[in-house]
């Protein structure tokens, strides 16, 4: 039988290209430049399976049209927003994802950013390496006790309950999650947690905010003004999901106007493309993307994908069907 031809759609860690290229026949993106929709629809058209990321936009649009030779869509990522799964299951075409294996780097950059923002970490680089610090003094810089803290958790899934880890046995902080199901009482426990019944009143009892929920058009500006109106202030909200969740305007206007204590931004509405009034405002640490991005797991990324490719062409299920 020959080797189903798969499309890598940006470059890869080499272990896993050169793994995967001895069982499939691959077709790499040597200029690792993102593909446009008739790229995505012409690639459907010629290829068994393609390996897309969040940078490839698949809209129903992309689906409809010729008839399609590709079976599987195995993305490189566990959120999957930027795939219509619906339009996919229409026309046949399994989805797979990469969860478990980088929720703790992705917690690992939450934390990052939340103790950044606290600690005004970058607008003391900044400082610094532009030559503009004084010399040590008790007022210079002064941020906010991250310790002991309370955190909101939005969305408490995988890495959601990451976070919690980190921040409960690492910082001692009070942890209070808002979840669309009921959390076990026994998961809970493990971080002396408690479920908040809505967003609407997670927000007024937290000092930060982190968000780990799916994107998608069922999350889009759940962080609204209103919202962001609901938190503390000097609160600070961290977003390494999706950058839709948040209304980036409204946000902006709330960081400008000292509603919120800051903020700290891994993923944005429409990357790479971010927002002057974003990047104008001090009080706001901004990354680009960063979550996943370890050797390791990236690595580990790529090797699910291939494990979900090779279950799939050999007639097993994949483990990571999502649609
Ligand atoms: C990935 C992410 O690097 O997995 C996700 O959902 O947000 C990132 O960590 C990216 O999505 C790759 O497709």
């Amino acid at each position: 039988m020959s080797k189903p031809k798969v499309l890598v759609t940006r470059r890869w860690p080499a272990a896993v290209e050169a793994q995967m290229a001895e069982v499939f026949e691959l077709d790499l993106n040597s200029a690792d430049t993102p593909l446009s929709q008739d790229d995505l629809r012409d690639a459907m058209g010629r290829y068994d399976a393609i390996l897309p990321t969040v940078t490839d936009r698949l809209p129903a649009q992309v689906f409809d049209g010729a008839a399609t030779r590709t079976k599987i869509l195995a993305n490189y990522g566990v959120g999957f927003a930027h795939i219509d799964t619906a339009a996919a299951k229409a026309r046949g075409i399994a989805v797979t994802n990469t969860p478990d294996v980088l929720s703790e780097c992705t917690a690992d950059i939450a934390m990052t950013l939340m103790l950044m923002v606290a600690r005004r970490a970058s607008e003391g680089e900044r400082e610094l390496r532009e030559g503009r610090w004084a010399g040590w003094r008790p007022t210079h810089l002064i941020g906010t006790k991250v310790s002991g803290a309370t955190l909101g958790i939005i969305g408490f899934g995988r890495i959601g309950q990451a976070m919690a880890k980190r921040a409960h046995f690492g910082f001692d902080m009070k942890i209070v999650v808002y979840n669309r199901s009921p959390v076990a009482p026994e998961l809970l426990a493990l971080y002396n947690a408690e479920q908040a019944a809505s967003i609407d009143t997670i927000l007024p009892l937290c000092d930060f905010i982190s968000l780990h929920c799916p994107g998608g058009a069922a999350n889009r500006h759940l962080i609204n003004a209103r919202r962001l109106g609901l938190m503390r202030p000097g609160a600070f909200l961290i977003n390494t999901a999706r950058g839709e969740v948040v209304d980036e305007h409204a946000l902006a206007q709330a960081l400008w106007f000292g509603c919120i204590g800051g903020a700290g931004l891994d993923v944005f509405e429409r990357e790479p493309e971010i927002p002057s009034e974003l990047l104008g405002a001090e009080n706001t640490v901004l990354l680009p993307h960063l979550g996943s991005a370890t050797r390791e797991t990236r690595e580990a990324m790529g090797f699910r994908v291939f494990e979900n490719l090779t279950d799939f062409f050999q007639g097993r299920p994949p483990r990571d069907r999502v649609a």
